[in-house]
């Protein structure tokens, strides 16, 4: 019965986050395009780091720092969305700062890092993958 109760304000507290996340397909749209080329950016890292070659982490990295700045949930103003960036952007700067001193290995840790942060973020924003850890967090 408790356990029904916590589920609940957990129901609650979520569908107040997705309720103030944009609706309508082109902002949407606008979000799901700058994701792609997020991608691809964090592809570029992963090249850059497997090849040795710091220069190319540095350039997808500073890539990858600019869009997360500019996407259509961070415009809501959402507080929760906005932590979630901030500590993104951290992991970012801290594999561009290890990447430009030349140390591969706290790169590495810094993109591993980075890479929590997408799937963590999505986990807790992005429609898709919240409804499905609501659904398996319902579960008996
Ligand atoms: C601060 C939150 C946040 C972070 C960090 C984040 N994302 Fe996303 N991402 C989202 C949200 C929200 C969506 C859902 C957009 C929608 O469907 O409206 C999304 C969607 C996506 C999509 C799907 C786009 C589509 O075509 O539907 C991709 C790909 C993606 N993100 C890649 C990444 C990668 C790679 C990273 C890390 C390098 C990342 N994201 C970090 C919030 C985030």
């Amino acid at each position: 019965m408790k356990r029904m109760f916590t589920l609940s304000l957990i129901a609650l507290a979520g569908s107040c986050w997705m309720a103030s996340l944009p609706a309508d397909p082109a902002s949407r749209q606008v979000t799901q395009e700058s994701m792609r080329r997020k991608l691809d950016f964090a592809r570029g890292v992963l090249e850059g780091l497997t090849l040795d070659r710091l220069e190319l982490v540095v350039t997808n990295a500073q890539a990858l720092r600019d869009l997360t700045q500019t996407n259509a949930y961070t415009i809501t103003g959402n507080p929760n969305y906005r932590a979630a960036t901030t500590n993104f952007s951290r992991h970012v700067d801290r594999l561009i700062d290890s990447a430009k001193a030349g140390n591969l290995q706290r790169a590495t840790e810094a993109y591993h890092d980075v890479t929590r942060g997408c799937i963590g973020c999505h986990k807790t924003f992005r429609p898709e993958q919240f409804r499905k850890a609501q659904a398996e967090a319902a579960k008996p």
